[in-house]
């Protein structure tokens, strides 16, 4: 036989098995078969040669280049075998999961900066003899505004953005409409706090929000006076702030007080001097209170003549500003987790 064509076969041979072993993935291996044994592969190229030997030779040739087709054939497929599962092993210990890692944790979870004031509050007014009162969030006009003497068309009605419901019904204002409903229920004397929700439809800004809290303090006994009032006032101030404070009753205007006073601390970041807080006053408002208007006290049936009241309103969201240094009212609706983490 045509010595050259064996040659060709065995050099052929010799080189595929050589490239065989450089290939070392799937793609790579595809590029061998392809250049060997494809359509148009180097060893159909012999088989087309074949037609070109003596008719003696053919069978021979034919046998010779159909085993070492088989032979690479056999090649190729252990190389993918081992490939294949090369591969199958390198992605299995890429996404194994290290079970000796340490967890992540659960973290600790903490009361809102509102409820951790409303909680302290209660506490502080509960070691002064206070119980707790509350009221429905939705009012009727006569608890929001007619039994705390602010009978309708009073200019007092245009300072509340009420949000109404209906004809009659609202979103309380204010918590005073607490005061109306305890005392409906209860005679004195008695002394209550009623924390809770109110709601006003002002447009949200650094001061403002359509929903804050507020609480609400109410006395009535006999012989009740400003004075009491002040130092119910001045010793709640001192606990809620942690320091000592000035008080400063200013005289003010609530249809259901009188007198009515407006309350001023003296500033939490100036201790008094003057700053940015307190616009070079040495003093920021705190709360509004007054005595509980006779008018008041009668309309629910207690005897004015021999009763007698304070009371008191406050919002929680601003005396958490000043306490803590807080810019924005809003900050404590948005639940951001780094502001609230911020507070304690
Ligand atoms: N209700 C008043 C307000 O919302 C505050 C207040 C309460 C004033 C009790 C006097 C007495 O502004």
């Amino acid at each position: 036989m045509d010595e050259p064509f064996i040659e060709r076969l065995e050099r052929l041979e010799k080189e595929a098995i050589q490239a065989l072993s450089g290939v070392s993935d799937v793609g790579a291996l595809e590029g061998w078969r392809v250049r060997f044994l494809g359509k148009s592969g180097l060893l159909t190229e012999e088989l087309k040669r074949i037609g070109t030997l003596s008719a003696a030779e053919r069978p021979r040739a034919g046998q010779l280049v159909n085993t070492l087709k088989k032979a690479l054939g056999e090649a190729h497929g252990a190389r993918l075998g081992v490939l294949v599962a090369d591969q199958q092993k390198a992605q299995l210990s890429a996404e194994a999961v290290d079970v000796t890692l340490p967890g992540r944790g659960l973290g600790v979870g903490s009361l809102h900066p509102l409820t951790a004031a409303l909680r302290r509050i209660e506490d502080i007014f509960a070691a002064l003899g206070f119980s707790q009162a509350s009221g429905p969030e939705v009012e009727d006009e006569f608890h929001n505004f007619e039994a705390l003497n602010i009978p309708a068309h009073h200019p007092a009605r245009a300072m509340h953005d009420t949000f109404y419901l209906l004809d009659t019904h609202l979103l309380r204002t204010h918590t005073s409409t607490v005061q109306i409903r305890f005392m409906e229920n209860n005679t004195p004397p008695f002394r209550i706090i009623a924390p809770g929700r109110v709601y006003r439809a002002d447009a949200p800004d650094p001061t403002h929000s359509p929903i804050f809290h507020q609480v609400e303090g109410l006395v009535v006994g006999e012989g009740i006076h400003m004075g009491h009032l002040k130092s119910t006032l001045h010793t709640f101030l001192e606990g809620f702030f942690e320091r000592p404070l000035n008080l400063r009753l200013r005289p003010s205007y609530f249809p259901f007080t009188e007198p009515s006073a407006e309350v001023d601390v003296s500033c939490l970041l100036c201790q008094g001097v003057g700053c940015r807080v307190c616009k070079g006053t040495g003093y920021v408002e705190v709360l509004g209170c007054g005595l509980v208007h006779p008018a008041v006290l009668t309309r629910v049936g207690i005897d004015a003549e021999r009763f007698s009241g304070f009371a008191f309103g406050m919002g929680v969201e601003r005396l958490l500003m000043l306490r803590d240094g807080v810019p924005d009212l809003r900050l404590f609706y948005e639940n951001d987790l780094r502001f609230l983490r911020s507070l304690r």
